[in-house]
């Protein structure tokens, strides 16, 4: 598994704790900022990383700012994108395993070092279910494909 990790100033913090537990899991990434010397806009983190994911150039993204909710809801808008904002464990697992998500998306300002590695963990550890689970997501793909429903 490949991963892109991005953060904006708000989730300096998180995105480098975070990139350890990668690192002890030992599965690969590439960080896509920010430098964080200043103030930044989450789009311009959010955005990128979910296109990568998108394209295939990466298997998932996890995105960290202030919230997550910035993140969160860039990522989103990118088609083929189903980012998950958690902050807690339960989620993080049935994300994975109902809405087979792509992105994790974390509040630094939410959430403890702690808890968000066990969000992490749960998610990049988790498969998806598949099933009647797939129709489902596969609803969501026929839309984005053609929302006038035509
Ligand atoms: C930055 O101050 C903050 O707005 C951002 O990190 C994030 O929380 C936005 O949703």
């Amino acid at each position: 598994m490949k991963v892109a990790i991005a953060s904006d100033h708000g989730g300096l913090n998180l995105r480098e704790e975070i990139k350890h537990l990668l690192d002890e899991l030992e599965i690969e990434y590439d960080d896509f900022g920010c430098e964080c010397s200043t103030s930044v806009d989450y789009p311009d983190y959010a955005l990128p990383v979910a296109k990568k994911v998108a394209d295939g150039k990466y298997d998932r993204g996890i995105l960290i700012c202030g919230t997550g909710i910035g993140m969160s809801i860039a990522a989103n808008k990118v088609h083929g994108i189903r980012c998950a904002l958690c902050h807690d464990v339960f989620s993080a697992k049935a994300t994975r395993e109902h809405n087979n998500s792509n992105i994790l998306a974390m509040g630094e300002r939410v959430i403890g070092p702690g808890l968000a590695r066990e969000i992490a963990k749960a998610w990049l550890t988790t498969e998806f279910l598949g099933g009647r689970h797939e129709n489902r997501i596969n609803k969501i793909s026929v839309y984005e494909n053609s929302p006038s429903g035509e």
